[in-house]
């Protein structure tokens, strides 16, 4: 169980659960410790894979309390910020390498009421949403290339991580740091003492029988390593 007042969260990610009963596979995260679903939408164009649309988001919201962490990875995004947020989205990430108005597309977003990320893919650099910082509700640090579940973390994204930490503390900003791709209970710790909060996993959730088992593992590596920082051995 995650203890009280945690300042973490796991997201577990649909795409690696059974596309033909999206609203059952629901069902075995909903445990007290989830509140919110990762929902990976690309588009054939941005990543080579294709996946949900907004109908699909609508429909599956009617079936589940969770809120939705919606990840666009499509080169329309424009078109489409304000079909998912009609969905019923809660955040909705952009990709800076995706949008040629990266400022004016977080404000489409949050013309609607949705909590507005930006994210980048792991060859992008820091620098290149640095002047948005100020405007996003949370980053997300890609540690694989989008597109695809089930793929090795990218050690260099720990780095990314610490330096976004860093630079938001000294601007003052308050914007959530979240991590997707190889999320599991050998990479989460270092990712959290890094400074991610928002943690996202899919295949390593989905591929188990016991789907509440695996998240309470990640939790429990979580605070491990929340104890080891505490006694400052991380
Ligand atoms: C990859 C997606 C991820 C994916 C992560 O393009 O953005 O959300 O579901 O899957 P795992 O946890 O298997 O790396
Ligand atoms: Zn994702």
């Amino acid at each position: 169980m995650i203890p009280q007042q945690t300042d973490y969260k796991i997201l577990p990610s649909i795409l690696s659960a059974d596309f033909g009963k999206f609203a059952e596979e629901a069902k075995t995260v909903d445990i007290q410790e989830i509140d919110h679903l990762h929902i990976d939408v690309m588009d054939g164009h941005f990543v080579p894979n294709l996946t949900i649309g907004p109908q699909v988001v609508e429909s599956l919201k009617k079936h589940t309390r969770f809120k939705f962490d919606v990840h666009l990875m499509i080169e329309n995004a424009p078109e489409f910020i304000p079909r998912f947020a009609e969905a019923g989205a809660d955040f909705i990430t952009i990709h800076q390498e995706a949008v040629i108005h990266l400022h004016r597309n977080i404000y489409l977003i949050k013309e609607h009421g949705v909590k507005a990320g930006v994210t980048i893919n792991p060859a992008t650099s820091l620098e290149s949403i640095r002047w948005v910082l100020n405007d996003v509700d949370l980053v997300l640090i890609m540690s694989v290339n989008p597109g695809f579940g089930g793929q090795e973390f990218i050690p260099a994204s720990v780095e990314k991580i610490r330096q976004l930490a860093k630079w938001r503390e000294e601007m003052g900003a308050n914007f959530i740091i979240e991590v997707d791709g190889g999320i599991e209970p050998e990479t989460i710790g270092q990712a959290y003492a890094a400074g991610a909060r928002y943690f996202v996993s899919g295949s390593f959730i989905f591929s188990k029988a016991d789907r509440p088992g695996a998240i309470r593992s990640m939790i429990r590596s979580i605070e491990d390593t929340r104890r080891k920082m505490s006694s400052k051995l991380v």
